[in-house]
């Protein structure tokens, strides 16, 4: 009921982290994945990667901040023949830690550009580039889109943002068959935040997940091939949290 055969799946952020690890399960589950981001050379080796275990898997660069960019990647997609998509993971996505008192317009933006205008831009591209079949939208939110923690006001504010896009395009897109939910992923180990885990810090921080752990890239593998899957065919507006958790911890 997962497979993915013969689909296609567009995961922007895909050069590093979650996205590369969601490009690489997708492909595992039979879909053609084409994966965006602004830097090539990291995409290209994970296309050869996914090639050599037998799948299928395309670089797009776009920098999802970039109306134009977008634009042209989409062009791009269409003139390669792969269509109609079917799947959009809306990964791309940055945090700044800044106090807000010391945050600047500039990084105000630099947050709120990728995370939420860079996730609207992708979407609408995507449900036009679905062609009237349908297909399956996956914002990658996180738990600070409904909890808040300090230096992060403008990732929460984006992702929270990004959780009332995902219900608004459920709602608007639902008549062309195109389901929009979100996963709201805690924390997640990777490579650039592993040494701060592993720092005092981070180990206070794990103490106070109820499952006391991090989580790991694979944890997100059910939620995300559910959300991808016809095994949501009757799920649109959803936001499932991953997160061990974190957001019922007690007060
Ligand atoms: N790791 C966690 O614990 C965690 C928890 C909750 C939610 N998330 C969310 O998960 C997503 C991925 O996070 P991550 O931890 O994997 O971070 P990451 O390793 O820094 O990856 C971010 C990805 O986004 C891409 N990106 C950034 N700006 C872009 C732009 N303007 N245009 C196109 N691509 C852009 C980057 O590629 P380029 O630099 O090549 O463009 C990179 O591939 C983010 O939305 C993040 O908020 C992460």
């Amino acid at each position: 009921m997962m497979r993915l055969d013969g689909k296609i799946a567009l995961v922007t952020g895909a050069s590093s982290g979650l996205g590369r690890h969601f490009a690489q399960r997708l492909a595992a589950q039979g879909a053609t994945v084409l994966a965006a981001a602004r830097r090539s050379t990291p995409l290209e080796a994970l296309s050869e990667e996914i090639a050599r275990e037998g799948g299928a898997c395309h670089p797009v660069t776009m920098d999802v901040t970039d109306p134009a960019s977008v634009a042209e990647a989409f062009a791009r997609i269409a003139r390669d023949g792969h269509g109609p998509l079917a799947i959009l993971v809306n990964n791309a996505g940055v945090a700044t830690t800044r106090a807000a008192i010391e945050m600047s317009a500039e990084e105000w933006q630099g947050v709120l550009a990728p995370n939420l205008t860079g996730a609207f831009l992708v979407a609408r591209h995507a449900a036009q580039a679905m062609e009237g079949a349908g297909g399956s939208i996956v914002n990658v939110a996180s738990i600070l889109g409904e909890r808040v923690a300090k230096g992060l006001a403008a990732y929460a504010a984006s992702k929270a943002a990004l959780i009332q896009l995902t219900k608004a395009l459920a709602l608007e897109w639902a008549p062309r068959g195109i389901r929009v939910n979100a996963l709201a992923p805690g924390y997640i180990e990777t490579d650039l935040n592993r040494a701060f885990f592993a720092s005092p810090a981070g180990q206070r921080l794990i103490a106070r997940i109820p499952q006391q752990r991090l989580g790991q890239m694979e944890d997100l593998d059910g939620p995300l091939l559910l959300l991808c899957s016809q095994a949501s065919a009757y799920m649109t507006g959803a936001v499932i949290a991953i997160d061990g958790g974190h957001l019922v911890s007690g007060l």
